[in-house]
């Protein structure tokens, strides 16, 4: 099967599509918990949704993108309009899977009037089925007046990025016996709320599985276990587009290392005028 499609502008979907398919739904993802494990990759543009979209059930377009694609220090300066232009490419380039579109910092937390505000034109802008937002209890009630007003919600919990300055660091969660306990009422409290998912970042193993058995929705994990109903991972992370990134990375490829042979190959090309060759060029009609 081809993966090099065209964007088909009158219908938003990537055309043609491999297989007549119909999105998944959220209450479909609900309906995995305890069953076949959730698959789902962090995606920030149309093509590389075209290439992850048959494989995975939820794709998320992760505030991550502050790192991956624009260069940021961390996930803070992360804009609501970032998040809606790569949010809408996503959903343009994928037919399957439910697009998940991260509440970026500062759009959700003072209110759940401001939350609604930015989830609904979350939705609204890019064709997403849902949003994800960080945060345990004190989250609670503005997950419950999203997810009751028609926006589903996927919880955060454990390690959430955007608390790095308050948590002191990227460091794994659930060490002491007061951290794993308030991550498991976090949980408690993110699901009762009405989240249809949650993920749980950066934690202890036994940790992740206690929450994972806690709650009656799906726990997708990062950096957690094997045993939650999911994993997700930021795909430039598992391409090895980066030299360094957490313990909790597996990686899949080595893009940064053949992306910088191709170059060497282009530039060199380049410089003793073997590029373009004759198949590149146009040459007059006989
Ligand atoms: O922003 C992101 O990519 C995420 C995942 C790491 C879960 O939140």
């Amino acid at each position: 099967m081809s993966t090099t499609y065209t964007l088909d502008t009158s219908t938003s979907r990537a055309h043609p599509t491999p297989a007549p398919m119909k999105r998944m739904t959220v209450p479909q993802i609900q309906a995995r918990k305890g069953k076949d494990p959730i698959v789902m990759l962090t995606a920030y543009t149309a093509r590389m949704a075209q290439l992850l979209d048959r494989h995975c059930d939820m794709l998320l377009v992760g505030d991550s993108l502050g790192q991956v694609i624009y260069g940021l220090p961390s996930t803070l300066p992360v804009t609501l309009d970032m998040m809606i232009a790569h949010g809408a490419a996503v959903v343009r380039g994928s037919y399957h899977s439910v697009v998940v579109v991260d509440m970026p910092f500062g759009s959700y937390e003072a209110s759940p009037e401001d939350a609604f505000r930015a989830a609904s034109r979350v939705l609204a802008e890019t064709g997403a089925a849902a949003v994800k937002l960080e945060g345990g209890e004190a989250m609670a009630p503005t997950v419950n007046f999203l997810s009751s007003r028609g926006i589903p919600v996927v919880g955060h919990i454990g390690l959430t990025p955007q608390a790095v300055n308050a948590l002191g660091g990227y460091g794994a969660r659930g060490r002491t016996n007061a951290e794993h306990a308030k991550i498991i009422s976090d949980a408690r409290a993110i699901a009762d709320a009405g989240a249809f998912s949650m993920v749980v970042e950066g934690v202890l193993e036994p940790l992740a599985q206690a929450v994972t058995a806690e709650v009656s929705c799906p726990v997708i994990g990062i950096g957690a276990s094997a045993q939650c109903d999911g994993q997700v991972l930021v795909i430039d992370d598992m391409l090895g587009m980066f030299e360094r990134t957490a313990r909790f990375v597996k990686r899949y490829d080595d893009l940064a290392t053949r992306i910088d042979e191709a170059a060497t190959r282009y530039a060199e090309e380049v410089r003793t005028r073997t590029f373009p060759g004759f198949e590149q060029t146009y040459q007059p009609k006989d």
